[in-house]
């Protein structure tokens, strides 16, 4: 076992190597399952650290280390996502995205950085670690069907078999080197709603001989928000947003077709099976008043993310070890979706948050926004983090799921 010192001794001499990486992945952001340079890097990084490693993995961009320590034990697995966001960069960083329309917005460069050093940390000890550590690196999180499907499709939980796997996401709202963590479901699934209102065009003088689908594409999207004010348990997280609509070319006609497409987020699978058949009544009742037809399309993105709560108070207490009872924090739930979700659906584990906000940043930019800011002293506290909960996992031994 590493005392306390030893683990930050360590994170603190991999960080200026964690920092050059994030750099160097932020400069180059690549789209979901299109993390070719992304994929190359890695690759090279981890030779030139000594891992043999699987690549080519979910879906071709994805990788697996494996570091097998002196002593057999159980087998844990830490994961990183690696891809960026279709996002304009405003932050005037120097080693702002290269790539135009490309940004690193979800804070994952710094996610891959912290694997990437900590697999560096991880070598010198590797030797006294009794048992294993797998690190997925995984491509394509922010795009269904979520890399992470892939990636265990792929076998990355099953060879070798993992008995628990820890990640974690940067949270810009919370203070560098804070932590925060939360049992049981913690994040939403995000399921996507597609549905075209079908009329018939006409003249925008003569409405009585056409059937508007603008009008009813209005009754529709208000009368939805029913859904959730008189069909869900009022104690139950829902929500029903719909983020895009398009219909119609000119002032004065009426088209034949107005689409629209919305997310639904829910948290209980029971609530999760249910909003469709609710949403679609709504649809068909309203177009059968219009005497509309319409086509709908429903379509589950990934599951609700659960925190296993022994893997959660193990996690929670690793960090506590390495950063102070005061310094950790409770996560709040979140709508937000996550396809870390599939491995917890797998095995026992916890997904935290990691502060990224600097000390000083009293407005931070949150993700998936062009100006993102990360203070890069978050990447030893992950390294930390990661080092000591490997540590505390290997060593209290199997769990029970
Ligand atoms: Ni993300």
């Amino acid at each position: 076992m590493l005392t306390k010192e030893q683990v930050w001794e360590l994170a603190r001499t991999v960080h200026p190597y964690g920092v050059k990486v994030r750099r160097d992945l932020h400069q180059n952001p690549e789209l979901s399952f299109c993390e070719h340079e992304t994929h190359r890097y890695l690759a090279t990084a981890l030779q030139e650290l000594g891992y043999s490693f699987r690549a080519g993995l979910g879906g071709g961009t994805g990788l697996q280390v494996v570091i097998r320590g002196a002593r057999p034990g159980p087998v844990v697995a830490l994961r990183a996502d690696i891809d960026a966001l279709p996002i304009q960069e405003e932050t005037g960083l120097p080693f702002a995205s290269h790539r135009p329309g490309v940004m690193h917005a979800c804070g994952h460069d710094v996610h891959t950085a912290i694997l990437l050093a900590t697999a560096k940390a991880l070598w010198s000890i590797k030797d006294e670690l009794p048992g294993q550590v797998v690190l997925i690196f995984q491509p394509g999180e922010e795009k269904n069907p979520g890399g992470a499907s892939l990636m265990i499709r792929d076998g990355v939980l099953d060879q070798p078999k993992v008995d628990a796997i820890f990640g974690l996401h940067v949270e810009p709202f919370l203070e560098a080197g804070r932590m925060a963590f939360g049992e049981g479901p913690m994040m939403a699934a995000p399921d996507e709603l597609r549905v075209t209102i079908v009329g018939r065009g006409g003249h925008g003088a003569t409405p009585h001989l056409t059937v508007d689908p603008v009008l009813t594409a209005c009754q529709v999207i208000t009368a939805l928000q029913q859904v959730v004010a008189r069909n869900v348990n009022p104690f139950q997280p829902a929500v029903v947003t719909i983020g895009m609509i398009q219909g119609g070319s000119a002032h004065n006609v009426i088209p034949d077709e107005v689409s629209f497409v919305g997310t639904v987020r829910t948290m209980d699978p029971e609530l999760r099976r249910l909003m469709p058949e609710r949403i679609e009544a709504v649809v068909r009742g309203i177009c059968a008043a219009a005497g509309a037809s319409y086509r709908f399309h429903y379509e589950h993105g990934y599951p609700v993310l659960v925190n296993h709560p022994e893997m959660t108070a193990l996690a929670r207490q690793a960090a506590v070890d390495v950063l102070g009872a005061d310094k950790v924090e409770q996560m709040e739930p979140s709508m937000g979706g996550e396809d870390f979700a599939y491995y917890l659906e797998r095995v026992p584990g916890t997904f935290a948050r990691l502060g990224a906000r600097a000390h000083d940043d009293a407005a931070p930019y949150g993700l998936h926004t062009s100006r993102l800011m990360v203070d890069e002293s978050c990447i030893a506290v992950g390294v930390a983090y990661y080092i000591q909960v490997v540590q505390n996992f290997l060593t209290t031994g199997s769990v029970t799921p």
